[in-house]
């Protein structure tokens, strides 16, 4: 069959998404660029809030207008997959298969029992512990950089998030697997990786810890930028931001998810870490590497959130003076702990409060990006501009675009740029050497 995956969600939904293609290509069936030309559309989906959900039932509905015209296998697995199961398919009629988070492996096997069995329905959403991968790399052609899974499943249980419960507890992977599947990215030409897990600080297997894993990974010949998402802040310390900054091959980028500034709040969010401490990490990143950057997330209109709450989160923005924030406004989400608690911010305080945060971001990055002209800064080499045949780009190590002139091709290099100009997020910059 000639396959199309639409990926919704974070990072974690991207290599699962890669995972399954991996499978399905294995068994024989064949990519294709478009939903358009596809016998089977997969959905692999994100239900952190209720708009992820809205959005993918709005393009499930889109593939009744295909089947309409002709026969095509329509699938969904990951979170949305696991939380509502046979919901979907009582829904939304046309779906044929729905696949929790477990049962990425299981997709060629169900697929052909489809392909044998037409009008037939599969739920699978049983949960299991292992760490689910496949023995192989899952992909043909490697890409400069690349995702790779280090954990699965979170077990914080933060107050207002689904996550825990449609990713499981947290495991993670065997170091051995991570390491194998990263030396042959780079054999294929990868030469940035980006660790993934709901909360990297605390990966453990044996006596193998984060900072040992990262020693392990740094150790790869070939291997240039090491980049990890996400650290929860409770297991982040002034110590480990001191080692991380000392390897040459981790990016100075952290993003450090501060949820809100009100101690407060933060406990009635389960996030067990107070605001002092996420302050001496702000502190300590900023003291060791004036240029890195940090990001966040932040919810507004947390229950209980009071204006004298909300000025703190604003207060903490100020003072991290972020390069960049994803600022959700707080959507109870049915399981969670929070879904038992009044949601008692009014819906246009939420809005007001996100507004407001979002021009606070604006205004802070663009000082981050000001505070960059004039210096000489190392990117990877990663594409090509748009506005002429000469204009290349790249990223720093601090996650921001570079974008310069040259009339060498310089894709996959490591180069060193001057800072010029700066506009929103992109950075314009002059070869200083290559
Ligand atoms: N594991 C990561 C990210 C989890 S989801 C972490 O710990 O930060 C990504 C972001 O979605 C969260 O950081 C949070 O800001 C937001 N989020 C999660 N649940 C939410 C909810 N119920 N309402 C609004 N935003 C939410
Ligand atoms: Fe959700 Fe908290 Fe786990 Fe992040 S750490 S995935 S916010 S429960
Ligand atoms: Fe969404 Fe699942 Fe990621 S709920 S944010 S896709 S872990």
């Amino acid at each position: 069959m000639r396959f199309y995956i639409e990926t919704y969600g974070c990072q974690m939904n991207e290599y699962d998404s890669q995972l399954a293609e991996y499978e399905l290509l294995r068994s024989g069936h064949e990519k294709c660029a478009s939903p358009e030309e596809a016998d089977l559309v997969i959905f692999n989906t994100c239900t952190v809030r209720k708009s992820a959900e809205d959005r993918v039932y709005g393009q499930l509905g889109h593939m009744k207008r295909y089947k309409k015209k002709r026969t095509i296998m329509v699938g969904v697995i990951g979170c949305m997959a696991q939380k509502s199961g046979q919901k979907l398919i009582d829904d939304v009629p046309h779906v044929d298969f729905v696949l929790g988070t477990d049962h990425l492996d299981d997709i060629t096997r169900v697929v052909r029992f489809l392909q044998e069995h037409p009008g037939e329905k599969i739920v699978l959403t049983d949960q299991d512990d292992a760490f689910l991968e496949t023995e192989e790399l899952p992909r043909k052609e490697a890409q400069l950089s690349e995702f790779i899974s280090i954990m699965r499943g979170c077990n914080n249980f933060c107050t207002y998030c689904i996550v825990p419960y449609v990713r499981g507890r947290e495991r993670s992977r065997d170091p051995e697997h991570i390491i194998e599947e990263i030396t042959r990215l780079v054999e294929g030409g990868t030469r940035e990786i980006t660790l993934l897990g709901q909360n990297v600080n605390s990966y453990q297997w044996g006596k193998t810890d984060f900072l040992k894993l990262i020693r392990m990974v740094h150790d790869i010949k070939g291997l240039d930028r090491i980049r990890f998402t996400t650290s929860h802040p409770k297991d982040m310390s002034p110590e480990i931001l001191q080692t991380l900054m000392a390897m040459s091959k981790a990016c100075n980028h952290y993003h450090l998810p501060l949820q809100s500034g009100s101690d407060t709040i933060l406990k009635a969010m389960n996030r067990k870490y107070t605001e002092a401490h996420y302050r001496s990490l702000v502190e300590t990143i900023r003291q060791a590497d004036p240029l890195a950057s940090i990001t966040t997330d932040i919810i507004v209109g947390f229950s209980g959130e009071t204006d004298a709450d909300y000025k703190k989160t604003k207060e903490m923005m100020q003072f991290a003076q972020y390069d960049s924030a994803f600022i959700f406004k707080y959507n109870p989400r049915p399981g969670t702990r929070g879904w038992e608690i009044a949601d008692d911010v009014p819906g246009r305080k939420k809005q007001q409060r996100l507004e407001e945060l979002n021009a606070v971001v604006k205004e802070t990055s663009d000082k981050r990006n000001a505070l960059l002209l004039g210096e000489e800064i190392e990117i990877l080499v990663d594409g090509r501009g748009r506005s002429s045949d000469i204009q290349q780009k790249g990223r720093t190590g601090s996650n921001k675009v570079v974008v310069f002139d040259s009339e060498e091709d310089l894709y996959g290099r490591l180069i060193t740029v001057t800072i010029t100009d700066a506009a929103g997020w992109t950075l314009f910059g002059e070869i200083t050497s290559i």
